[in-house]
């Protein structure tokens, strides 16, 4: 057996009315005066208040970055880290879906750092620890709350790429169900799809270990389970909790063992058509899938079954390929884009995707089966 080695975040807290208990964690690590890295849209809505409140209860002093965007670019993780100076902060406090995660890990080390965000994109390149963070996840998807990588926007360089550190792990993470109680659909989906593409790529990466492969088994069993229900009957709790507990476990399986293919080919789709993260991957999970299904026919079998599927008296080949139908059916079923022209990229920009995807070279790196330019542009063209 090849070494392996293993990390999660420092300390997570899991379960409803969980954030009831974000004060006493923050004060525990040390926090002071937090900076309260949010999405817009989280600021004008009732969760806030509840942190702002338990915050409050412990005495801690506190200050809002509200500026989080989509998808955001270095500039905005730069301003995050500006305040974090300017106002002492000596906690970070990131609350949202990834966008807001990452850019609280990065205003935590660009408060400790003199770079910006641009400087430390890469693998490590951030030469100082930052602020102790915390991570409070409203989607169950990215599952930055357990990794080390913060991605964002150069638009200058037009590319997008992640911040990579070991300083970037969350010391803590505090993850409450209610709070995705309110997503829309249409958000519960793709968000869910990036998390199953965490769960079924770290799984098959070559990178994988026996305890990785524990955590993505669980996620992809969750996933598999709970996404459908999450999204057609969102109020219901447990359905939340399943796909909480899954993007989490995911999380912990993708830090650990990395992710293939279909997030160096969803890269370009984020960074020069801005297409959300869970949509690009939820539109390339089945085609690499099917791309990849040979090269473990083992592992594909035994995703197969853990998705729900039947898999008795099936050939091992059988089953394997039952697993990409099965998350075929999935993305069909929750209705997300399965077309890049749906997307609005128009065909004679493949080429270019593909020279871009191939730069993103970790993802391939673990890929079960070598991928060429010629393969992603094949891959692409599948989808368009
Ligand atoms: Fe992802």
């Amino acid at each position: 057996m090849a070494i392996f080695n293993f990390r999660a975040a420092g300390e997570i807290t899991f379960g409803v009315g969980a954030i009831q208990q974000a004060g006493a964690i923050v004060k525990k690590w040390g926090g002071k005066r937090v900076l309260l890295v949010v999405d817009p849209g989280f600021a004008k809505a009732g969760p806030l208040k509840r942190i702002k409140d338990v915050l409050e209860q412990e005495k801690l002093s506190y200050v809002v970055f509200d500026a989080v965007e989509p998808e955001p670019r270095v500039e905005v993780a730069d301003q995050s880290g500006q305040l974090a100076k300017k106002e002492r902060c000596d906690f970070v406090l990131g609350v949202g879906g990834g966008s807001a995660m990452d850019t609280a890990k990065a205003a935590a080390i660009l408060a400790t750092n003199e770079g910006r965000a641009r400087d430390y994109q890469g693998l490590n390149k951030v030469p100082r620890p930052g602020l102790p963070k915390g991570m409070v996840p409203t989607t169950a998807g990215t599952g930055s709350e357990v990794t080390f990588t913060a991605v964002f926007i150069n638009a200058d360089e037009k590319k997008k790429a992640g911040i990579n550190s070991p300083y970037l792990y969350p010391e803590i993470s505090i993850l409450d169900p209610e709070l995705t109680l309110g997503l829309p659909p249409a958000v519960t989906a793709f968000t869910g799809m990036d998390a199953l593409t965490h769960a079924i790529e770290s799984y098959t990466s070559k990178a994988a270990s026996p305890l990785s492969a524990m955590f993505s088994q669980e996620a992809i069993g969750l996933i598999g389970k709970s996404l459908r229900q999450a999204v057609h009957q969102g109020s219901d709790l447990n359905a939340r909790s399943n796909m909480l507990l899954g993007s989490l476990l995911a999380g912990i399986g993708l830090a650990n063992a990395g992710v293939t293919a279909a997030h160096s080919l969803a890269y370009p789709l984020g960074g020069v058509y801005r297409v959300p993260h869970g949509v690009a991957n939820a539109l390339l999970l089945p085609a690499v899938m099917e791309f990849n299904v040979f090269s473990c026919p083992e592992k594909f079998a035994q995703i197969a079954a853990w998705m729900g599927e039947n898999v008795q008296g099936l050939s091992m080949p059988e089953a394997a390929v039952l697993a990409v139908e099965s998350v075929q059916r999935l993305a069909k079923d929750l209705e997300v884009p399965q077309r890049l022209s749906d997307l609005g990229i128009p065909q004679p920009a493949i080429p270019g995707m593909a020279e871009e995807a191939m730069k993103v070279a970790r993802p391939l790196e673990n890929n079960p089966r070598p991928v060429s330019l010629e393969d992603a542009i094949g891959i692409y063209e599948r989808v368009f």
